[in-house]
C-alpha cells in the first residue's frame, strides 16, 4: 500500500502545475478548518456513485480518473459500497498508474471514502442474506442487533472491517478522508439516544484509526440530514456533532468534514436556516464554518437533471454558456463551500465541466441575488 496523505506541499504542488486554473481560483483552503487549512483542494472534485458494475465502466471510470487528476482535480469521492467496491478499486488502479509514470505523488491527492451500508464484492452475490451473514456475522464484525433498517451498520468494528477493505482497495495505507455514510438513515429505525451513542463510538473508533495513521480526517457525508427543518425524523443537528467530537477526543478532533448535496435544486446548505446555538439560528454553511469545519457539495449536476432546461436568470447571473457550466458555477461559487462534487465516469466529461473552473467563482453579491424574490 502506498504511504502518504494528501499535505499542504504536495497539494501546492499539485495546483502550481495549473497556472490556469490556479489564477482563476480554482484552488482554495478551507481556511476556517484546523490542520485542513494549508491544503489546497480543487473546486471541482470527481465522484464515482453511478454507473453500472462493470467491467467496460471500470475502463471508463479508470480513464476519467486518469484525465481529471492531470487536468486539475485533486478531490476524489468514493463509497465502498459504489460499484460493489469497483469504484474505490478504479480509483487505486488510476492513482497507482499515475504514480508509477511519475505524473503524480501521493501528497497531492485528497481520497475520500466512505462507510455504512452492507457492500458486496465486485458484483451482487446470487444469495445477498447468506453472503452477508457468512461474510459479517459468522465472523463477528456485523452484529444483526446494530444494523438499522437491514442495511446500515455504523459499529467501531463493522466500520474498522470496511476501512481495512477500502484501504486496501485503493492501495494507500492512508485514508485522506473518511465519512460514516448517511448516517441519518439510522433516524428511521433507532432512537435519537442511541444514535448519539452510536455516533459517539464510531467517533471514538475513527479518532484512533486516526492515531494509527490509517485515516487522516473523518465526517459524515450526508443526503437529507442537513437539508431537512429541525422537526424531521432524519435532521442532525451540526453543533451536537461537533459537541460528540469534543467529547471523544478534544478540541484536536478530526471530524473535520461534511457532505451533503448542494446544487441549483437542492441549495438548502446556504438557504434554509436549520441549525442553532443558543438562541442563534443559522444555516448549515454558516455553521461549518463557525464549528471549522469543510463542507463538500455533492450532486452538483442533480444527477444530470440539471444539464439542460435551467431558467434564463441563472445565466444572466452566472454567465455561463451551458446549463451544465452554470450548475456547477453555482456549486463552486457558494461562499463557504470547499469542493464540488460531480460524478464523472467518462473523461469526455471531465474535460467539458472543468471549463468553468478557468473563470474565477461568481462573486457573493452578484451569486446570492439567485435568491431573491422577484416579483409575481
Ligand atoms: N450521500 C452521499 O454520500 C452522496 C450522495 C450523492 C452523491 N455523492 C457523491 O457526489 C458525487 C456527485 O453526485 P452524483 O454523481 O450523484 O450526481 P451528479 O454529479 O449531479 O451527476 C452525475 C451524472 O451526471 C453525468 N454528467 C457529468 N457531467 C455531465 C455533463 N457535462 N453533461 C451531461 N451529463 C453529465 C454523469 O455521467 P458520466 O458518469 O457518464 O460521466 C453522471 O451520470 C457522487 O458521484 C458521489 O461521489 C454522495
Amino acid at each position: 500500500m502506498l504511504p502518504g496523505h494528501a499535505t499542504a506541499a504536495g497539494t501546492a504542488r499539485y495546483r502550481d502545475r495549473f497556472p490556469n486554473l490556479r489564477d482563476a481560483g480554482h484552488f482554495r483552503q478551507a481556511e476556517h478548518v484546523p490542520g485542513v487549512s494549508q491544503l489546497w483542494l480543487s473546486s471541482i472534485g470527481l465522484g464515482t456513485y453511478l454507473g453500472e458494475p462493470s467491467d467496460a465502466a471500470d475502463q471508463s471510470y479508470i480513464a476519467a480518473i486518469e484525465t481529471g487528476l492531470r487536468s486539475g482535480i485533486n478531490v476524489l469521492d468514493t463509497a465502498i459500497n459504489y460499484r460493489h467496491q469497483r469504484s474505490e478499486r478504479n480509483i487505486g488502479t488510476a492513482i497507482k498508474r499515475l504514480m508509477d509514470s511519475g505524473e503524480l505523488h501521493r501528497d497531492e491527492v485528497l481520497v475520500c471514502t466512505k462507510a455504512g451500508y452492507l457492500s458486496f464484492d465486485g458484483d451482487p452475490p446470487a444469495d445477498p442474506r447468506a453472503y452477508f451473514h457468512r461474510e459479517y456475522v459468522e465472523t463477528r464484525v456485523l452484529d444483526p442487533k446494530e444494523l438499522a433498517g437491514g442495511m446500515h451498520c455504523m459499529s467501531p468494528a463493522y466500520l474498522e472491517n470496511q476501512i481495512e477493505r477500502s484501504r486496501r482497495n485503493l492501495g494507500l495505507e492512508t485514508i485522506d478522508l473518511f465519512y460514516i455514510h448517511n448516517p441519518e438513515s439510522q433516524l428511521a429505525d433507532v432512537s435519537r439516544e442511541v444514535f448519539r451513542q452510536r455516533l459517539k463510538d464510531a467517533f471514538a473508533a475513527l479518532e484512533k484509526l486516526v492515531k494509527a495513521g490509517k485515516l487522516d480526517y473523518y465526517g459524515v457525508a450526508t443526503w437529507s440530514a442537513f437539508r431537512v427543518a429541525d422537526s424531521s425524523r432524519d435532521y442532525m443537528d451540526l453543533f451536537e456533532l461537533a459537541n460528540i467530537a469534543h467529547e471523544v477526543a478534544g478540541e484536536h478532533h478530526r471530524f473535520r468534514f461534511i457532505q451533503l448535496p448542494f446544487n441549483l435544486a437542492m441549495p438548502e446548505a446556504y438557504g434554509l436556516v436549520n441549525q442553532r446555538t443558543g438562541k442563534e439560528k443559522m444555516s448549515l454553511l454558516s455553521a461549518a464554518t463557525r464549528l471549522g469545519i469543510a463542507v463538500m457539495g455533492s450532486a452538483t449536476l442533480y444527477q444530470a437533471r440539471l444539464t439542460q432546461g435551467l431558467p434564463d436568470l441563472v445565466g444572466s447571473v452566472l454567465g455561463m454558456k451551458t446549463d451544465a457550466d452554470n450548475a456547477i458555477q453555482f456549486s463552486r461559487s457558494a461562499p463557504g463551500l470547499t469542493t464540488s462534487l460531480i460524478g464523472m465516469g467518462r473523461k469526455e466529461h471531465v474535460a467539458v465541466n472543468l471549463k468553468p473552473a478557468l473563470t474565477n467563482p461568481t462573486p457573493p453579491q452578484e451569486w446570492k441575488r439567485l435568491f431573491t424574490r422577484t416579483k409575481e
